[in-house]
């Protein structure tokens, strides 16, 4: 086989064998297929599309070019979620407890955060002594024990799509559905999920802008998925304005423990129940959407979905007190109100702004080697369609420096104030379930 002859029928659109979509996978991976081809093929997958098999060939291979974790050893359906990114999105910080609550067994890998706030191992370190750094073991022990655990990213998963993302990054070829689809899935299934719920964003903060292109995104995950034999369920939600009230790690700590206590954000609040009975539902603990989504008010309502956070956060060394008492959260000297210059309705918020505002503070990396502060962020009190009057706070900065003019003008830029009376965005589109 010849990269050369693979190149020129994927340009004349026909479609690739099982063969030839793994000898450009594994050869790419190994050094042998140079970049240049790569982003010739790249360019050309980008143009024609690929077919619905195609698509499912180019994730397994993507899958089996690195390690695979081995789930077995855990007892029952491994529903993962995914998330497609947002601003000060609590979701995975609420479900991991909610659904272990309901005996679905949560194996999360995790990693760190670059942009707006940490990630989600991030956020959980905000809890005093929480740590990821536990065995493969220790992992497998603890998720059938108590159902849910994290631990951090080892092993070398998917090489092949590290390459080929860094490689599209700089040949114009990342905005291809079917690249997309396939990155996504791949790491999702080498992580060890048996079944994927999966969280696309729509909206002025998403990678994904318009619903319509969120959902044919949705779609295409969920066609891989069920390809390939992994049960996957999308959800297309909003992210014209960030999730809930806050953003930064012990902020949003905070907010997953109010939700998890049924006091949590609205928005927050419903996303986290749509996302839980897909779980719940893959994970066959529920013979239907509508009684998953009972048994989750249910765990909330009678608490244990509390008690099932503060286990986990104690199995893995954390200070589990903060679940009741949250002033034992790591807090930032200074609170500083925003207040609105004018009397009016919220009509717009750039998310991807708030959340670079947050980052500003602290609260998330600008590089890799960037040093996070867990306490500091944002709280807002007004979104989108809420009224104002002038004076009245928009948000309130948690910062650790007093001075933050430079936050404030860009928070001023972000929220945009005006007469006319709006209604808030709905907050699911759409849902895809086969
Ligand atoms: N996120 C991914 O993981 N992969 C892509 O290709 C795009 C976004
Ligand atoms: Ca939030």
């Amino acid at each position: 086989m010849r990269m050369v002859d693979l190149i020129e029928k994927k340009r004349d659109n026909h479609e690739l064998t099982t063969e030839e979509i793994k000898f450009i996978i594994d050869n790419f991976t190994n050094g042998s297929i140079p970049d240049y081809q790569m982003s010739a093929f790249l360019m050309a997958t980008f143009f024609n599309g690929m077919t619905e098999k195609e698509r499912a060939e180019l994730t397994m291979a993507m899958v089996n070019s690195g390690e695979t974790i081995d789930l077995h050893g855990i007892e029952g359906i491994k529903v993962d979620k995914h998330s497609t990114g947002g601003v000060g999105d609590t979701t995975t910080l609420v479900l991991g407890p909610l659904v272990a609550a309901l005996d679905v067994p949560v194996a999360k890998m995790s990693g760190r955060g670059l942009g707006h706030t940490g990630g989600t191992i991030d956020k959980l370190e905000a809890v005093k002594g929480f740590t990821v750094e536990i065995t493969k073991e220790k992992f497998m022990e603890l998720v059938n024990k108590n159902k849910i655990a994290v631990i951090g990213q080892t092993g070398n998963l998917t090489p092949a799509d590290k390459k080929m993302y860094a490689l599209r990054d700089v040949t114009a070829t990342v905005n291809s559905i079917p690249l997309i689809a396939s990155s996504i899935m791949s790491k999702k299934i080498a992580a060890g999920a048996d079944a994927i719920v999966l969280d696309v964003k729509t909206g002025a903060g998403a990678f994904m802008k318009t619903a319509k292109d969120a959902e044919e995104l949705a779609q295409a995950m969920v066609n891989i998925g069920n390809n390939v034999g992994r049960n996957t369920m999308a959800v297309i939600s909003d992210m014209s304005q960030p999730l809930g009230f806050a953003i930064g790690n012990a902020l949003e700590v905070k907010e997953a423990i109010d939700t998890l206590n049924g006091n949590g954000p609205e928005d927050l609040t419903e996303l986290c129940l749509t996302l839980g009975s897909f779980m719940v539902y893959l994970a066959k603990k529920a013979s239907s959407l509508e009684e998953a989504r009972e048994k989750l008010e249910e765990v909330i309502a009678n608490g244990k979905a509390l008690e099932a956070f503060k286990t986990f956060l104690a199995s893995q060394g954390g200070d589990a007190s903060v679940v009741d008492h949250p002033s034992h959260l790591p807090t930032a000297s200074y609170m500083i109100e925003l207040p609105a210059k004018e009397d009016g309705y919220v009509q717009e918020m750039i998310a991807d702004e708030i959340g670079t505002a947050a980052m500003m503070l602290g609260a998330g990396r600008a590089t890799k080697e960037s040093v996070i502060d867990l306490a500091v962020g944002i709280v807002l009190q007004k979104k989108i369609g809420d009224a104002v009057k002038k004076g009245e706070s928009l948000l309130t900065i948690h910062s650790n420096t007093e001075n933050v003019d430079n936050v404030k003008e860009l928070l001023y830029n972000s929220i945009i104030v005006g007469s006319n009376k709006v209604e808030a965005p709905p907050l699911i589109h759409t849902h895809i379930t086969k």
